[in-house]
């Protein structure tokens, strides 16, 4: 059975499965990996000044000839106006803006016959993208890995689905197929993963970083602003323990990420060898605790989708 929605056809891809922009994890290997399994590879590049980016997009190009997109982080348009003009350069037609609604840019975008997907944690920022143009909505619920707000998948889906009048697609914990079935039962047209795809061989992580990953359980994420200065959740260690209590010394957004970088603890996509899981910034949804093990991307997609076949098929899966 086919899973293709109308965000399919926006998209022209297969299967309404898109990989999330993960700053510094979704490189050209692993978004080139899920366009061309069927789904919407996304570069992240949030951590990529722009020449660097437009190595990523000419790389992915190379290993794929099917759709992808770029992310960025938006709350700063005067910030990213140069990878901007690199994602314009590069003829990218499809942009995810996190953090922000990127109003400064959606009217040029549409110029340039270009899809604007806007990243959302609250119905209210649902509805101001939708005014602003914004082509599609990814409602991510609070058990996402990464920056991510208070409400719950399963309350926030639905009801930005009966918000706005353009495509949702759900995000946060989507792990496997009984998670894509359930959020498009929700009404989501499709799903944006990013923690399963993290334990992956083809994704950008220190090696400690893909272990946790494996090893640890539903309940050792923490939502926390001491890495960057914005609520994100991450695996819980030592160095998030040790802000207990001390929030108030926590620096806003980007001044305490700029501190943390700093400190080495933002490299948790390897560039810089291994990392120390006591310390680094290891972003994970609350879905870690059905991963067990690191496998292709494109592996992990097609579980999903054949789980995801046969919970329509015969009803919830039993161990
Ligand atoms: C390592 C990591 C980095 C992320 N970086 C970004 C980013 O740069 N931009 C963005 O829009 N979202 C970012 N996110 C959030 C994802 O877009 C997505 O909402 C989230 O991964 C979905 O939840 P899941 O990780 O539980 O699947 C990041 C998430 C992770 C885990």
């Amino acid at each position: 059975m086919s899973f293709k929605t109308k965000v399919c056809d926006l998209f022209g891809i297969e299967h309404p499965i898109v990989l999330a922009g993960m700053g510094g994890v979704s490189t050209a290997p692993l978004a080139a990996a899920v366009s061309n399994a069927g789904g919407l590879g996304v570069i992240g590049g949030a951590m990529m000044g722009a020449e660097r980016l437009r190595a990523e997009i000419r790389r992915t190009k190379e290993l794929t000839d099917k759709p992808f997109a770029v992310d960025l982080l938006a709350p700063d348009p005067d910030i990213i106006r140069p990878q901007i003009q690199v994602i314009y350069d590069e003829g990218v037609k499809i942009f995810v803006a996190g953090l922000a609604v990127p109003e400064a840019f959606i009217g040029e975008m549409h110029e340039r016959d270009m899809t604007v997907v806007v990243m959302v944690g609250k119905v209210r920022h649902a509805e101001k993208s939708a005014q602003a143009g914004a082509d599609v909505v990814v409602a991510q619920g609070t058990e996402a890995g990464g920056h991510t707000g208070l409400v719950g998948g399963m309350a926030l889906i639905p009801q930005v689905v009966d918000a706005v009048d353009i495509p949702v697609l759900a995000a946060g914990s989507i792990t496997d197929g009984r998670g894509m079935v359930a959020a498009m039962a929700l009404g989501a047209q499709g799903v944006v993963i990013g923690t399963r795809f993290i334990a992956t061989h083809e994704a950008a992580a220190a090696d400690c970083y893909r272990r946790e990953l494996v090893e640890k359980g539903s309940a050792d994420t923490v939502r926390t602003r001491c890495y960057t200065g914005k609520p994100a959740r991450a695996i819980r260690n030592r160095y998030t323990d040790s802000w207990e209590g001390r929030s108030e010394e926590i620096e806003p957004f980007p001044i305490q990420a700029m501190h943390s970088q700093q400190a080495g603890l933002m490299s948790y996509a390897g560039e810089s060898g291994d990392g120390d899981p006591d310390q680094l910034f290891m972003p994970a949804g609350q879905g870690i605790g059905m991963i067990d093990s690191v496998k292709s991307a494109d592996e992990v997609f097609q579980d999903i989708l054949s789980q995801a076949r046969q919970v329509c098929a015969s009803g919830p899966l039993r161990a």
